[in-house]
């Protein structure tokens, strides 16, 4: 059974392994060890919300979250990193482009009208004055449907201070039905992305929860 809680020092690497094995990507396509070792760093002091999902003490699954505001202090924590993202950003800019392969184009998933408005939302992804955006959600793949990210979504609720605001694409149809899980509202923002809007939750538990063991609340980030 998962315990899910906020990152403390010793998740660092594993939590920078979890999301690089997911596939997370930061500035517009970084990914690798570097860059989520920076991310999970600064969550455990506290700077980034994180909440880890561990099962025989192995990170298996985790969300990040942050102040809209907060690359510029992640850059200028983290100089070589930035000089690595600023080069990566010039060869997308500059570079030749290779024909991206996506199978995210056609008709919306018609599933995910289940769960998502088409109503005018609250806030969108850039527009979310006092919010703070929810970065990243990863499971590792062989946890993968066990209402772990789902019990993840309910407790990054539950520790932040701020409404929560996440940005999916509207194609990826799991991430939905695990933010539905996890008690977030969700709204179409665009033409192919979903905006999910979590308010600070401090009492209820989902069902999602209800898998996994949650622990004890820790002192919000400041
Ligand atoms: C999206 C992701 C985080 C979901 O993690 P998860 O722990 O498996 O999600 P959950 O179990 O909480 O819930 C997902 C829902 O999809 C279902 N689901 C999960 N994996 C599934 C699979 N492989 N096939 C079919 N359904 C699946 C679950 O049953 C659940 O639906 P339900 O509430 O109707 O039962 C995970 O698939 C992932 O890491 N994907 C890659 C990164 C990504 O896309 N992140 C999201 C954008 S930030």
């Amino acid at each position: 059974m998962a315990v899910i809680r906020r990152i403390e020092p010793r998740d660092v690497e594993g939590v920078a392994a979890c999301m690089v094995a997911c596939k997370g990507s930061m500035f517009g396509g970084v990914t690798g060890m570097r860059l989520w070792r920076a991310m999970a760093g600064d969550a455990a002091k506290g700077q980034l919300l994180c909440c880890v999902a561990v099962e025989d003490e192995k990170i298996v699954a985790a969300c990040i979250a942050a102040s809209r505001h907060f690359h510029w202090a992640f850059l200028l924590r983290h100089p070589v990193l930035s000089a690595e993202i600023l080069w990566h950003r010039l060869k997308e800019k500059f570079g030749s482009k290779e024909p991206v392969q996506t199978d995210r184009t056609g008709p919306l998933p018609e599933e995910i009208f289940k769960y998502v408005s088409r109503e005018k939302p609250p806030m969108t992804w850039n527009h979310c004055p006092g919010a703070d955006r929810a970065l990243f959600t990863g499971t590792l793949h062989e946890y993968r449907g066990r209402h772990i990210a789902a019990g993840l979504k309910q407790a990054m609720a539950r520790e932040s201070e701020r409404p929560l605001v996440g940005r999916i694409s509207a194609y990826n149809v799991i991430s939905v039905r695990s933010n539905h899980a996890g008690g977030w509202k969700m709204w179409l923002d665009g033409d192919s992305n979903v905006v999910a809007i979590k308010y600070p939750d401090r009492g209820a538990q989902t069902s999602a929860e209800t898998n996994t063991q949650v622990a004890a609340a820790q002192p919000n980030v400041k």
